[in-house]
């Protein structure tokens, strides 16, 4: 399965992402873990011993000019990319991760070079068969290449019961009708009662497919600096059952 995470910044993206990674690996699979987000710590929620030391390859700037052989205005739109996953990736407990970094938005200063080895390296890993991967990103799918996005079977939308927050999701199913993919689905994450789930329900018009409590013992964890997926029974079981029901959305 290929599920991809978006959300508001500070929903819990990256906590959802490490808690249906260690789902995944609990099950036996091994597991693809890429973190896209501008800020990425998905590699210190996952425990990664090294995770300060990860130098994102989006600020790799050596290594995204040689792969674009800029030249004067002009760049190659199609590097190379396919020696990269095995340079970069790090393993640990039966989860590989790759860390990118910002893929940056066009516009005045256009990064479109090194935007274009990262988009690359992106659908490479995504389209690559036989691997479970999460992909933790930003808010918008905008920068993710058509053909990525349709190599993905899950777009997940992180929701808190606020406001920002469903009005990011919101904006998140206009795109994904925009560009005519399947609408993402609702999780509902930092839920402290029924009143939570109502409000995220009447303001999304639809229900989310799991619901992750807020948890004490999620942010005891955070704090630590200790890996987010040990830390609570409750999550890792709403995480199961969120994998359950995408393998069977999958099968529909
Ligand atoms: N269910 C939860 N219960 C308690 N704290 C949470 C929960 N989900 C996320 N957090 C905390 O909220 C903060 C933001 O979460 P994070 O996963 O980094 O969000 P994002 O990746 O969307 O920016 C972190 O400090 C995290 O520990
Ligand atoms: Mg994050």
């Amino acid at each position: 399965m290929k599920i991809a995470v978006t959300g508001k910044g500070g929903v819990g993206k990256t906590t959802v992402s490490a808690f249906i990674i260690d789902a995944l690996r609990r099950k036996g699979r091994r597991v693809l873990a890429i973190d896209s987000d501008p800020s990425p710590h998905l590699a210190r929620v996952l425990g990664f011993e090294e995770a300060d030391e990860i130098v994102p390859i989006a600020e790799m700037t050596d290594l995204l000019q040689e792969r674009t052989q800029r030249d004067g205005p002009f760049y190659n739109i199609n590097p190379k990319v396919d020696d990269l996953p095995s340079r970069f990736m790090r393993e640990k407990d039966g989860v590989r991760l790759m860390v990118l970094g910002a893929v940056e938005k066009g516009g005045g200063g256009c990064a479109c070079a090194e935007n274009a080895v990262l988009r690359n390296l992106l659908n490479l890993l995504i389209l690559s068969p036989d691997e479970d991967i999460v992909l933790d990103m930003e808010a918008g799918v905008e920068h993710l290449g058509r053909g990525t996005i349709m190599g993905v079977d899950h777009l997940l939308m992180v929701v808190q019961p606020y406001r920002g927050s469903i009005e990011t999701a919101r904006k998140i199913q206009r795109l994904a009708a925009d560009i005519g993919i399947s609408q993402p689905l609702a999780v509902a994450n930092g839920v402290a009662d029924e009143e939570d789930i109502e409000f995220i329900k009447s303001e999304l018009g639809v229900e989310p497919v799991v619901v992750f409590p807020a948890d004490r013992q999620v942010a005891r964890a955070e704090r630590s600096s200790s890996p987010v997926y040990a830390s609570s029974d409750e999550m890792k079981q709403v995480a199961d059952a969120l994998v359950e029901r995408l393998e069977q959305l999958g099968k529909e």
